[in-house]
């Protein structure tokens, strides 16, 4: 793999001995001879269905060339395109000049690309989702398609929808939106847009159930674990954020590592043929997690249309199952089909940018690809820090002239370019940074950044106090550091690492926490800043009455310190929300803290929460969280008010109107919005502030309350303004098991808006 160091060397274990050896490799559907113990099985759904472009225009004509292409490709050329070979990218597929088909290069994100020079560190997902801010999500999307389109690279590998949340440990959560469907559908959807209005192929992952790191893959131990659960629960919390992506055009999506009711994700056959093929319409290509191919003609005939990063299972033994029938060859003349086509749809036929994608380790052209996307990327940043104490109103700082600064995390690690792929750290089982690391702008491995350069939270900080005339004083190492009798404020900066490849050992670590409470000790005027790759646990020291400001930055990248200093100065009040929910305790979060670590060659993880995940189960079990979904505080106050609810007519049916072939994303019926949700919302305190108003909606047999409208405004202060929350029939729906689909079910709804999910201001009902 030239010098980028890729996941694969950890991940290629001894699993493709073992999987040759498994008697599921020569079945179909891949699971009938397996032993007990057993869950759920996962139905046999064949054949694939062909991908012809569906209802929509610019896929019908993008199917009509590639068939064009596709019929005068040799059988050795069409299977010679199923499967990675090497090359300057990440994934790369074959070139045939002949019929003017270029290589196609695969790059990792999702919060830029990595391993590159001249390109920018995004704020990764988690950061985004933060945010609550669609319009912030699209330009997030719009200039990371920039990035990669002007690098030549043809498919970008994000968003991501999966991991969703789950686990509250599981080390690969900051690399989505949050643990929410609807802000994680949001976010699918912006992203997905605004990364194929560049041209760019977004590669949606990963489908699906991909909830824990531990035991993703086989090894020595036996097969990877099985993500087992109901249908209800796939379709109302997992599939439906890669529903918003698939609506907005994904044209391809990555199947993934571990297993799905005991069948693998790159062979699960109800997965891919049923519910990605059929059920949503789906016209792209499915993309193997690299190294997650474990049998040639299941996964090929359960609908997996690329293997990465090598020919794997297919090859020369893909031709040989297609010449001896086991694999028929409009099977194979749809992958290709469904790969040319996702080429086509997004117009890189036509005068697309030569790969511009170099190893390190030679010298190559300068291609700077970033634009102007430094001031975007701190905008984000700061949009993303979330506040969530701030005693008499301790900030905004007010031109203070002499600070101190504590902790590792407020400067720039000693060696973060030891490995330049891999900013903030490799494949680690690390909670805690130690002295040495620095500041945390992302996690570790496959979605990390590389950035170009970084202002760390000291830099900025430090320019500010200069700009002030003031005094700065600073200890990054140690752990009880001196506190000056005249500093007016002591910032402490500590962070919380996960990394793709393990699961989270703690949400909080012993050094960090003496740190904070030590200064504590000394300084009536403490204020500590987190970077967290996921959630934080605080309740070590979060009353104690000299901690006066707490402000979590999760991962906003490259322009970490500007961020920071415009959130402590009050250049902009923050507005962040939490994307997940932060427990009192780490017990609190009960079966959803620790990762299943099962026994035995075929190890079960049982999803018997069902849909009561994060603040779900929360409240569901009245558990008191620290910090609930949707928490944020802001340097000014509001007031909600006028309720009102529009009923816009469409159809209230209880199912939606049938349609063959099915749209991308599912029928045309459940995007239709039936409900405008109006409030007021004043601006009651003395500066210009963001407000991230949020609806919950109450479904007959569903949570309690369940996230399905939010939106962040600003608001002059003194003025009032309107929000609404367009609720479509989705919204409102469940899925219907024995029916099969999206039910709306007649009766009074709930609803209720207010500034998190459980500081409520107002009440309603929504009637159908
Ligand atoms: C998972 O569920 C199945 C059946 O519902 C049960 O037999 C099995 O013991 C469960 N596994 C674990 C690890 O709980
Ligand atoms: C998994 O098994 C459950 C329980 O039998 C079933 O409801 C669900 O549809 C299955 N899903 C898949 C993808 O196999
Ligand atoms: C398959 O692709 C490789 C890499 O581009 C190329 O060297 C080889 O000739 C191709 N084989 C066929 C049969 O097209
Ligand atoms: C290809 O098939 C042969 C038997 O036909 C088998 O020995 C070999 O292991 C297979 N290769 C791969 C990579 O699956
Ligand atoms: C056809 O070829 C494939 C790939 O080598 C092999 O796995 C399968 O067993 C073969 N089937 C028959 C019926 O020969
Ligand atoms: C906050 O203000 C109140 C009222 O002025 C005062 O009693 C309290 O001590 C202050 N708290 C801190 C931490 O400064
Ligand atoms: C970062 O921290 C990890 C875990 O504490 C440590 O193993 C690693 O050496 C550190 N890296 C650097 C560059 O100091
Ligand atoms: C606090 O200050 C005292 C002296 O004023 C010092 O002895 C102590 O080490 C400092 N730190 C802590 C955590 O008490
Ligand atoms: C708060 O800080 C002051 C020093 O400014 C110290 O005297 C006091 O003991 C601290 N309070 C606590 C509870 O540690
Ligand atoms: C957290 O919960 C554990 C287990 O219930 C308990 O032992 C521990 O004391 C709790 N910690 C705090 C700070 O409440
Ligand atoms: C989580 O795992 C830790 C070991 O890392 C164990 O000590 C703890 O009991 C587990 N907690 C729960 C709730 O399963
Ligand atoms: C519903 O709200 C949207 C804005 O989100 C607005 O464009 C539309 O006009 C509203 N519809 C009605 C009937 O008020």
């Amino acid at each position: 793999m030239k010098s980028i160091p890729l996941l694969g060397g950890l991940l290629l274990s001894s699993h493709q001995v073992l999987a040759q050896s498994d008697p599921r490799v020569a079945s179909l559907d891949g699971f009938t001879e397996v032993p007990d113990p057993y869950y759920g099985q996962s139905p046999p759904v064949y054949p694939t269905p062909e991908g012809d472009g569906g209802v929509d225009k610019s896929w019908q004509n993008a199917y009509a060339r590639a068939r064009e292409l596709v019929s005068q490709m040799t059988l050795d050329e069409k299977v010679n395109m199923t499967h990675g070979h090497e090359g300057d990218c990440v994934g790369n597929t074959p070139s045939i000049e002949r019929l003017g088909i270029p290589k196609l290069c695969f790059a990792d994100g999702p919060s830029g690309i990595r391993g590159q020079e001249f390109v920018s560190a995004f704020p990764a997902q988690i950061t985004v989702g933060a945010t609550f801010d669609r319009g912030l999500m699209k330009r997030f999307g719009e200039a990371m398609g920039m990035e990669y389109f002007r690098k030549g690279i043809n498919v970008a590998l994000l968003p991501v929808a999966g991991p969703l949340g789950r686990i509250a440990r599981a080390g690969r959560n900051w690399e989505g939106f949050g643990a929410d469907p609807y802000l994680s559908g949001a976010g699918m959807k912006a992203v997905t847009t605004g990364v194929q209005d560049q041209g760019v192929i977004v590669q949606s992952k990963h489908w699906l159930l991909n909830e824990q790191e531990y035991r993703r893959n086989p090894g020595p131990e036996g097969e990877s674990l099985s993500s087992n659960a109901d249908d209800r629960t796939i379709h109302e919390l997992y599939v439906f954020p890669f529903m918003d992506s698939l609506k907005a055009g994904a044209a391809s999506l990555m199947c993934s590592y571990q297993r799905v009711n005991n069948s693998y994700g790159c062979q699960n056959s109800k997965l891919l043929n049923g519910i990605l093929k059929t059920e949503l319409g789906f016209q792209g290509f499915v993309t193997s997690d690299w190294y997650a191919q474990h049998a040639g003609v299941a996964s090929a005939n359960a609908g997996m249309d690329l293997v990465m990063p090598n020919q794997a299972f297919w090859g020369p033994n893909l031709t040989e199952a297609v010449n001896n029938g086991s694999v028929a060859e409009t099977r194979l003349n749809d992958m290709v089909t469904r790969i040319l086509a996702a080429w086509y749809y997004t117009g890189q036929d036509d005068g697309y940018p030569e790969v511009a994608v170099s190893p390190y380790t030679e010298q190559h052209p300068i291609v700077d690809v970033r634009g102007d996307n430094a001031a975007l990327i701190r905008e984000i940043g700061a949009a993303g820090h979330i506040l969530v104490k701030n005693v008499n109103n301790t900030l905004p700082l007010k031109k203070p002239r002499y600070l101190s600064v504590y902790g590792y995390d407020a400067r720039l690690g000693d060696s973060p370019w030891e490995n330049p792929a891999r900013f903030g750290g490799g494949y680690e089982v690390n909670f805690g940074w130690n002295t040495q690391n620095g500041t945390l702008i992302t996690g570790g491995g496959s979605g990390t950044s590389t950035p170009p350069y970084l202002i760390s939270p000291f830099d900025a900080i430090q320019r500010r106090v200069m700009e002030d005339q003031g005094t700065v004083r600073w200890d990054f190492a140690a752990i009880n550091p001196p506190v000056y009798a005249n500093s007016e404020a002591c910032l402490v900066f500590i962070n919380g690492y996960a990394s793709e490849a393990f699961d989270r050992l703690s949400l909080q670590d012993e050094f960090s926490d003496q740190l904070v409470k030590n200064v504590a000790t000394n300084c009536s005027n403490t204020i500590v800043v987190i970077h967290s790759a996921g959630i934080r646990t605080v309740d070590e020291w979060i009353e104690h009455p000299n901690i006066t400001a707490v402000v979590y930055g999760l991962l906003p990248g490259q322009e970490t310190g500007n961020s920071i200093v415009d959130v402590l100065y009050g250049d902009i009040s923050p507005s962040g929300r939490m994307p997940f929910t932060v427990a009192r305790n780490e017990s609190d979060y009960g079966h959803l803290l620790n990762s299943t670590v099962g026994s035995g060659p075929y190890p079960q993880d049982n999803f018997t929460e069902g849909l009561y995940i994060d603040y779900r189960y929360f409240d569901k079990h009245n558990i008191t969280p620290r910090y609930e979904f949707g928490y944020g505080l802001s340097y000014s106050t509001f007031s909600y008010a006028d309720l009102s609810v529009d009923s816009l007519g469409g159809n209230t049916n209880e199912y939606p109107t049938e349609q063959v072939p099915v749209p991308q994303g599912g029928p045309s019926d459940i995007w239709d919005v039936l409900f405008n949700v109006t409030v007021n919302i004043e601006n009651t305190g003395d500066v210009d502030a963001n407000e991230v108003p949020q609806l919950y909606v109450n479904i007959a047999t569903a949570p309690a309350r369940q996230l399905r409208g939010f939106d962040r405004v600003h608001i002059a202060c003194g003025a009032t303004e309107q929000v609404t929350f367009p609720v479509t029939r989705r919204d409102l729906s469940i899925w219907d098991v024995v029916a099969q689909k999206w039910k709306l079910q007649k009766g009074q709804y709930p609803i209720y808006v207010g500034a998190s999910s459980r500081d409520i201001r107002l009440t309603g009902t929504i009637e159908v």
